[in-house]
C-alpha cells in the first residue's frame, strides 16, 4: 500500500480533433476516471488531467477537408469530447487544450531551455514521414515493391520529407534512459511492455527531428518563426502545463511528477522514451509509471479514426446510462490486454453481472426490508456464527481490492467484488428469511438476516463507486448515505458501521434488462429513413403556437421539465427534457411549438399531454422560439 502518500496525479492522453470520440478514446478516460475516484476515496488529493492535441499536420488537413480553419475544427470537437466526458460522469479536474496560450508559452519556454542547454541543436532531416499518424519511420521499416514505404502503424502510404529544422539529441540520453529502467523496473507497465521498450533503446537512439518548416498549424520556435514545433514535442509538454508549469508554480510542485501516465499502447513509445528524455535534459523528475493499456479491436482489427471501423458511445450511453459502458470495459478485459468490442458481449456482461447478480439482490432485498418492516428494520437479534462470515469476508474484500485498484488490476478488483455479492446471494438462499417471516417469533433474527445483507451491499456500493458512481449513489441513497459526504478513507469503512437509522428507500430497478433482439436492432433505428407521407397525414398533426406559463423541474431527474402551457384553447402540462440546455426560469414567456394532439403519456410518474419541438443536436435539445409575436393557439403548418 503506498502508505503515507497525499497526492495523486493521473493524466490521459490528449486526444487529436481530427474527428469525434469513440469507445476507445472513452476507455483510457474511464481507466483514469474510476483510479481518480479510487484515489479520492483513499483520502488522497488528486489531479486528474485530459485534454485535446490540436496542432500539427493530421488536424489541419481535416480541417481542410471539411472547409474550417483548425482552430474552429477543434472549437467544435473540443464540444464532443466534453459532452462524451459528462455524459459518462468523468471526474476531471483541467481540460487542457494545447491552442491555450500557457500551454504554447509553457513548450516555448522548454524550446528554448534545451536550445541554449544545447540539447537542441539545427540541421538537415530527410525521410519517409507519416501523415496520418504524424511520425517519421524508423529505418528498419522496409521498402515496398514499388519502392515506396507503408506506415508499419497505421497501414497508409508514407511520403519523403527532407528539411531543415531542429533535432532533439535524443542519442546523447540512451545510457541514462537505460539506467533509468533499470532502476525503475516498474516505469513501463504491463510488465511485457518494459522489455520492448529496453531492446528499443538497446538497438540506438538517433537524434529526434522536432520542428517542421512544411507544417504551419502549431508553436512557431520563439527566435525562427518559420520553424514549426513537432506536434508531439508540443503535446507532451501538456502533463507539465495542465498542472501549472509556467502559470501556477504552487499547483505544479504539488502534483509533479506525475504518478500515473495512462495511454494505449500505439504511443508507448513516445511515452516511455522520448517523455522521459526531453524531461532529463530539462532537469525534471520523470512520471511513476506509464500505463500502456491494450486495444479495443473491432472485427479483430484496432479501432481507429483513421480506418473509420470506430464504435459511437452514445450507442450504449443513450439505452444504458454510462455505468453499464463504464463497468464493461473495466470488467471485461485486464488493462493490458486487447478485447473485442461486440454488442452480444456487452449486453451478455451487463445482464448477467449487473441486472441479475446486484440489481436483483439490491430490489430482492429492499422489498423484502419493506415487506416485513415497512423500511425500517429494528430490534436486530444478536449476530450468530453463520452470520460472521459475511462480515469477515467483507474486511478481506476490502482490503484485497485496495491492493488490486493500487496496482491498476480493475478488471480483478471487480472480480472479487462480484465473488462476494454472490457470497451474499447465498446467505440469502441458506437463511431463507422469506420462510422466517411466516411466524412473528422471527422478527428479530430475520431482522438480522436483513442487516447482514443490507451492510454487505453497502460495502459493495461503495466499492464499486470508482467504476459506476451512478449506482453505487444510488444504492447509497436507498441505505440513507452519500458516498461523496459520508466517506473521508476507505481504510475505515467498516461493515457493522451500518446504522439504519433511516427509513430505507423503496427499490427503483437499477439495470434494465435489455434483449439482444431489441438492443441490436437500435443502431439501425438511429439511421432510419423517413418513408414518404402526403399532405392529408401531416394534417393529422395538431400543431401550435404555445406560451410557456410556468417551468419546474421533474424531482430526482436531471434533464426532465414539467411545463405548463397556454395552447389557446386551454392550458396544458407537458414534460420535456430540456433541462440540460434550457434552465427552468429561462423559459418563461418564451413561444414555442407544440405537437398539440399527441397521446398523453407519463414520464417519470409526471403526466405530459403533448410535445414542444426541438433540434435534437446529437442528444441535445435546440428549441427554436419565436421572435415575433404570435399568439397561444395558432396553427403551425
Ligand atoms: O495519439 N482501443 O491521440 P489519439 C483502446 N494526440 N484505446 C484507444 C483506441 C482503441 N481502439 N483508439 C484510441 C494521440 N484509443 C495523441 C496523443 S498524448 C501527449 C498525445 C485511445 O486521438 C488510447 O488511449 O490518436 C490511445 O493511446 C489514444 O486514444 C490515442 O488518441
Ligand atoms: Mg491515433
Amino acid at each position: 500500500m503506498k502508505e503515507g502518500k497525499k497526492t495523486f496525479y493521473v493524466t490521459t492522453p490528449i486526444y487529436y480533433v481530427n474527428d469525434v470520440p469513440h469507445i476507445g478514446h472513452a476507455y483510457t478516460t474511464i481507466i483514469a476516471d474510476a483510479i481518480a475516484r479510487f484515489e479520492r476515496m483513499m483520502g488522497r488529493k488528486v489531479f486528474f488531467l485530459t485534454g485535446t492535441d490540436e496542432h500539427g499536420q493530421k488536424v489541419q488537413k481535416a480541417a481542410e477537408q471539411k472547409g474550417l480553419s483548425p482552430k474552429e475544427l477543434a472549437d467544435r470537437v473540443v464540444v464532443n469530447y466534453k459532452k462524451l466526458w459528462k455524459d459518462l460522469n468523468i471526474s476531471y479536474d483541467f481540460f487542457i487544450r494545447t491552442t491555450q496560450e500557457n500551454h504554447e508559452k509553457g513548450v516555448q519556454e522548454i524550446f528554448m531551455k534545451l536550445k541554449e542547454k544545447g540539447d537542441i541543436y539545427k540541421g538537415i532531416y530527410k525521410g519517409w514521414y507519416c501523415i496520418s499518424c504524424e511520425n517519421f519511420l524508423s529505418e528498419d521499416v522496409p521498402l515496398n515493391e514499388d519502392g515506396t514505404k507503408t506506415c508499419p502503424d497505421c497501414g497508409k502510404l508514407t511520403e519523403i520529407v527532407e528539411e531543415e529544422c531542429y533535432f532533439f539529441k535524443l542519442s546523447k540520453y540512451q545510457r541514462p534512459l537505460l539506467d533509468f529502467y533499470s532502476k525503475n523496473p516498474n516505469f513501463v507497465r504491463p510488465k511485457g511492455r518494459m522489455n520492448e521498450v529496453v531492446s528499443f533503446v538497446k538497438r540506438g537512439l538517433k537524434d529526434l527531428s522536432i520542428t517542421r518548416t512544411t507544417v504551419k498549424w502549431g508553436i512557431p520556435v520563439p527566435d525562427d518563426p518559420k520553424h514549426t514545433i513537432y506536434v508531439w514535442f508540443d503535446a507532451l509538454h501538456n502533463y507539465l502545463t495542465g498542472i501549472g508549469y509556467g502559470w501556477n508554480e504552487d499547483l505544479f510542485h504539488k502534483f509533479w511528477p506525475a504518478d500515473l501516465h495512462l495511454i494505449g499502447k500505439d504511443i508507448l513509445r513516445f511515452h516511455a522514451i522520448y517523455w522521459p528524455a526531453f524531461l532529463m535534459a530539462a532537469g525534471l523528475p520523470l512520471p511513476e509509471v506509464v500505463y500502456g493499456h491494450g486495444w479495443w479491436l473491432k472485427d479483430e482489427t484496432k479501432m481507429s479514426k483513421s480506418k473509420g471501423n470506430v464504435l459511437d458511445p452514445y450507442l450504449i450511453i443513450n439505452t444504458f446510462g454510462a455505468d453499464p459502458l463504464r463497468y464493461f470495459l473495466l470488467r471485461e478485459i485486464p488493462i493490458g490486454q486487447d478485447g473485442n468490442f461486440s454488442h452480444q458481449g456487452f449486453l451478455h456482461r451487463v445482464n448477467s453481472d449487473l441486472a441479475n447478480d446486484l440489481g436483483n439482490l439490491v430490489s430482492r432485498t429492499l422489498t423484502m426490508v419493506h415487506k416485513y418492516f415497512d423500511g425500517e428494520i429494528k430490534e436486530i437479534g444478536e449476530e450468530e456464527e453463520k452470520d460472521r462470515e459475511l462480515e469477515n469476508e467483507f474486511e478481506n474484500l476490502k482490503n484485497n481490492y485496495i491492493q488490486l485498484f493500487e496496482e491498476y488490476a480493475i478488471s480483478r478488483a471487480l472480480e472479487e467484488i462480484w465473488r462476494y455479492i454472490n457470497l451474499i446471494n447465498k446467505y440469502l438462499a441458506e437463511n431463507e428469511p422469506w420462510k422466517l417471516a411466516k411466524e412473528n417469533k422471527n422478527r428479530q433474527r430475520l431482522a438480522r438476516i436483513l442487516y447482514q445483507v443490507l451492510a454487505g451491499l453497502r460495502g459493495v456500493a461503495y466499492l464499486i463507486y470508482p467504476v459506476m458512481p451512478v449506482s453505487s449513489k444510488k444504492i447509497l441513497e436507498f441505505l440513507g448515505e452519500n458516498v461523496e459526504v459520508e466517506l473521508e478513507n476507505l481504510l475505515d469503512l467498516k461493515f457493522s458501521d451500518f446504522k439504519p437509522v433511516k427509513k430505507i428507500a423503496k427499490p427503483e430497478v437499477l439495470f434494465p434488462r435489455i434483449d439482444l433482439k431489441d438492443f441490436l436492432e437500435m443502431p439501425e433505428k438511429k439511421e432510419e429513413k423517413m418513408e414518404q407521407i402526403t399532405f392529408d397525414e401531416f394534417k393529422k398533426m395538431d400543431l401550435r403556437v404555445a406560451e410557456i406559463l410556468k417551468a419546474e423541474r421533474v424531482e430526482g431527474t436531471e434533464k426532465l421539465l414539467k411545463l405548463e402551457i397556454d395552447i389557446g384553447t386551454e392550458k396544458r402540462q407537458i414534460v420535456a427534457g430540456v433541462a440540460d440546455v434550457y434552465p427552468p426560469e429561462k423559459l418563461i414567456g418564451k413561444k414555442i411549438i407544440v405537437v398539440a394532439n399527441l397521446k398523453p403519456a407519463v414520464i417519470r410518474g409526471v403526466e405530459s399531454q403533448g410535445m414542444l419541438l426541438a433540434a435534437d443536436l446529437e442528444g441535445k435539445p435546440i428549441i427554436p422560439f419565436f421572435e415575433e409575436d404570435v399568439p397561444p393557439g395558432t396553427k403551425v403548418r
